[in-house]
């Protein structure tokens, strides 16, 4: 029998009720009415993904997982030492395979390598689709009904081929990068003092790349057009630094990439879906003819769902800002093509 003082003991044997760590306990659906979650890669991003759905607390649990040993297992336990200062009940399990995510409704994939200076996201795809590949087969197999949000990099085409090797829908494979970029967009507008960025609307499309696209026309502070509140030359820099984000952390870090505002955004896709929030959400999906698109994987404006996508919402872009959003489709289209 365990007594209280072996509780105190570092690596001390987990009493029943303490056991949310480590343990494997095989389920199926959601467990008293609520949703679980699941975290793969329980490195920088995985850390703050996971970070944010259990304070969320609408989860019954969120499982990270790990190819480290001990990693997502003592990333669980620091969070849930967490629990009650951030009032969460949410339990938090760590493992070092996937066989621990039977049956969770949502996963998000942030396993892979990261960029370093000088690195383009593409640089990775090699590394990263013989790591994301064979997760999403076994994703498939171990959590057949999830959604799956993938955030490894390069974006759309991980999103692919975590569609094609899980063979899940394509309403069910989505791609976070949208929300980063436009989250990006909407904290350098902040900056000019025209408005906080939680007021600003605004939406980044197409790549997570250079092919990304802020439609102007669809950005707004405070109900008001952007462009009404900045001149074109301010819009325009603002723009080229929400693209070039990414790369201006990578350079400042110097041992990877931005993690903070990455795992948040992730983990807002699938507070969305589980909470039914109805937002409107810039995500990495398949079209099937919205925008005249299809045959590709891209970022656009869409409303997601309890069970993944709803819809793709069709905003009213000017001309110029459709052409872009169709060139940045057609680089995509080919790059995925390459990739599986
Ligand atoms: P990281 O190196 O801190 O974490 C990656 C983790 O994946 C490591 O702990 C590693 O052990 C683990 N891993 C590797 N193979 C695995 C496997 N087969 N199963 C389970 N875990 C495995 O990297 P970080 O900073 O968390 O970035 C992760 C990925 O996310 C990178 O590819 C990065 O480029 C990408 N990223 C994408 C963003 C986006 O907007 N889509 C934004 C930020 C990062
Ligand atoms: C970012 O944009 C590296 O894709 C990652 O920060």
């Amino acid at each position: 029998m365990l007594t209280l003082n072996a509780l105190y003991r570092r690596g001390a044997p987990v009493a029943a009720a303490l056991k949310p760590v480590g343990a494997v306990e095989p389920t199926e659906g959601p467990r008293g009415g609520r949703p679980r979650a699941a975290v793969v890669g329980a490195g920088h991003v995985g850390a703050v993904a996971a970070q944010r759905l259990a304070e969320s607390d609408l989860f019954d649990e969120v499982v990270l997982v790990d190819v480290v040993p001990g990693l997502a297992a003592g990333i669980a336990l620091d969070l849930w030492h967490s629990a009650g200062l951030a009032r969460f009940s949410t339990k938090l399990r760590g493992a070092d395979d996937l066989d621990a995510i039977n049956g969770v409704d949502y996963v998000i994939v942030t396993a892979g390598k990261p960029r370093k200076p000088g690195m383009s996201r593409t640089d990775l795809t090699a590394a990263n689709a013989a790591i994301v590949g064979p997760v999403a087969e076994r994703i498939a197999q171990v959590a057949p009904n999830s959604v799956i949000v993938v955030v490894t990099n390069p974006l759309e085409e991980m999103t692919h081929l975590a569609a094609v090797r899980s063979g899940f829908p394509p309403e069910r494979v989505l791609g976070m990068a949208g929300v980063l970029d436009s989250a990006r967009f909407r904290a350098l507008v902040g900056l000019t003092g025209v408005a906080r960025p939680d007021e600003v609307r605004a939406f980044a499309l197409g790549s997570h790349g250079p092919e990304m696209v802020i439609p102007l026309s669809q950005a707004f502070a405070g109900g008001k057009p952007l462009t009404q509140l900045l001149d074109a030359a301010t819009l325009d820099a603002i723009v080229e630094r929400t693209r070039d984000s990414g790369a201006e952390v990578v350079k400042l870090l110097q041992t990877g990439s931005a993690y903070f505002a990455p795992g948040q955004s992730a983990a807002l896709m699938v507070i969305a879906m589980a909470s039914g929030s109805d937002e409107v959400l810039a995500c990495a999906v398949e079209p099937h003819g919205e925008y005249g698109l299809s045959g590709t994987r891209v970022g656009l404006p869409v409303r997601l769902g309890r069970h993944g996508l709803r819809e793709i919402v069709e905003l009213p872009l000017t001309a110029a800002e459709m052409s872009a959003l169709r060139e940045a489709a057609a680089r995509l289209g080919e790059r995925i093509r390459e990739v599986g």
